[in-house]
């Protein structure tokens, strides 16, 4: 078999997917998303744009300590006074790179620099031979390359690799291009460039038209080697290409004779670190690592994948790093399914009693949502003990302003009542902290989503949570007319799952 290509992952998550409104991190919080993309096997991590403001400074500076094996790349425009201080920012990385850009298109020219093509074509050269002074490694990106004119990008990237470019980078800033398009003008840009085959081509795509990752593979067939990229595809607007659609693609479709060098496996776990951190829920429908990116409901597909999972399923959840079952019990279910689940419980039933219990599953799922494993233990003729678990007896918040948020919290367990006051920055945070001080399990809340069932204020609240405990995911669900009511139940149901 052809040795496949290697494509860079040039990791803009900490960057591009940083400039979204309200997904601001800390310094801690993005070295700890930092060290998640060194487990995923990146190659480059964009750090941050150190010009924008002092703590995106200190945390350039604080992920070059504590990274060792990517590149570390820091963002300037193509002006003096960012690329001294994007040099400044790298200085303890091991491997370093000055990243500088500025506008390709007439209408950035124009409008945005009310100036010519010549001066900054004249800017761009200046910019990548100042920045060569400080590292041997320096990117060129001619922003809103999707709707600039393609002989102009060729002399504008010819002059820049003359300067010492080593990596020129085509961005779709608008993400206006259309697959074949993009691929086209790549291909341009790569056949036309004199010095091209010196550096790596880039591609860089923005979702405003939902092709980002579509442009970017399009791109890299047409002969790019680096991806730009973020994790959930997070980033301005519509968000960026997203880096586990594109390792996917790139792994599941072999054929396309690219690959990159990411371990898929831990995949799932940046996705849920970012998610978190960001505050940024992942859509449940979201390619590869959405909440039903896996779950199988229909009986017929469940009927496939029990038979052979690639009946259904073009990649092993496994190699992403999801590990749990994606055979979900609905009214959709059908005998594979439940029998798939009834073993897992330990039950081996022949047909006769398999058609018998899935009568009673029947009737059962058409009244409940979602059929647990209580559910199906009290149809096998089990007695469950449905006072076991957790309960809330009690809650009691006090919030406003000026107060400091506190919330009484009465819970039964397994028929017995424990009660704890807990404080946090708002009322949920403050009984989910009480919850947690009874319950006394190690568990991250990852995702907390409330919706009004309708419009109006008098509504009830349903809220989801998601969180994680033993690298395992459990969902909770709760509705009540008080929001805080109902996230407190959503919490509980669960750790009942976990327990
Ligand atoms: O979208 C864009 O053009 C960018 C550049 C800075 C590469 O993010
Ligand atoms: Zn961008």
């Amino acid at each position: 078999m052809a040795m496949k290509k290697r494509v860079f992952v040039f990791d803009t998550t900490l960057r591009d997917g940083e400039q979204v409104p309200g997904c601001q991190l800390n310094t801690v919080e993005k070295i700890e998303v930092a060290k998640s993309l060194e487990l995923l096997g990146v190659d480059i991590i964009e750090a941050g744009f150190p010009i924008s403001s002092p703590a995106d400074f200190n945390s350039i500076v604080e992920i070059s300590k504590a990274i060792t094996e990517p590149i570390i790349c820091s963002l300037s425009r193509a002006v003096k006074a960012d690329i001294d201080c994007a040099a400044d920012s790298l200085k303890f990385a091991k491997k370093k790179r000055i990243h500088t850009f500025i506008s390709a298109s007439d209408i950035h020219i124009k409008h945005q620099f009310k100036s010519t093509r010549e001066d900054i074509l004249q800017r761009a050269v200046e910019a990548v031979r100042l920045a060569k002074r400080y590292a041997e490694d320096v990117e060129f990106s001619a922003m809103d390359a999707g709707r600039a004119d393609n002989d102009y990008l060729v002399r504008m990237f010819e002059a820049v690799i003359k300067a010492g470019a080593t990596v020129i980078n085509i961005p779709d800033t608008t993400g206006y291009c259309l697959p074949e398009e993009f691929a086209s003008k790549v291909r341009y840009v790569i056949e036309n460039t004199k010095g091209v085959d010196r550096v790596v081509v880039s591609v860089h795509c923005h979702n405003d038209l939902g092709l980002a990752t579509a442009n970017a593979i399009a791109g890299l067939q047409a002969g790019a080697r680096q991806v730009e990229c973020t994790v959930n595809g997070i980033g301005e607007r519509a968000g960026n290409t997203s880096l586990e659609e594109t390792v996917m693609i790139l792994r599941t479709r072999k054929d396309i004779g690219l690959d990159t060098k990411i371990n898929t496996k831990q995949i799932y776990q940046a996705s849920r670190l970012v998610s978190r951190l960001m505050r940024m829920p992942v859509q449940p429908n979201k390619a590869i690592v959405g909440k039903n990116a896996f779950a199988h409901s229909s009986g017929i597909h469940q009927h496939g994948v029990l038979n052979k999972r690639e009946t259904y399923e073009i990649i092993d959840p496994a190699d992403v790093g999801i590990n749990s079952s994606g055979i979900l019990l609905t009214a959709r279910s059908g005998r594979s399914a439940l029998r798939h689940h009834l073993e897992r419980l330990g039950y081996q039933l022949d047909q006769d009693q398999l058609d018998e219990a899935y009568k009673k599953f029947l009737s059962l799922a058409d009244k409940k949502k979602d059929v647990h494993d209580d559910d199906l233990l009290e149809l096998m003729g089990q007695k469950i003990d449905r006072k076991r678990g957790i309960k809330l007896e009690l809650l009691q918040v006090v919030c406003g302003s000026p107060v400091h948020p506190m919330a009484a919290v009465k819970l039964r367990i397994n028929g017995k009542s424990y009660s704890s006051v807990g404080n946090g920055n708002g009322p949920v945070d403050a009984a989910f902290n009480a919850v947690n001080d009874i319950v006394k399990k190690k568990v991250l809340l990852e995702e907390f989503l409330v919706q009004a069932v309708t419009r109006g204020s008098d509504d009830i609240g349903k809220v989801h949570v998601q969180i994680s405990y033993n690298d395992n995911t459990y969902y909770g669900y709760g509705s009540d007319s008080d929001i805080i009511v109902a996230s407190v139940k959503a919490y509980i149901d669960a750790l009942n799952k976990i327990l």
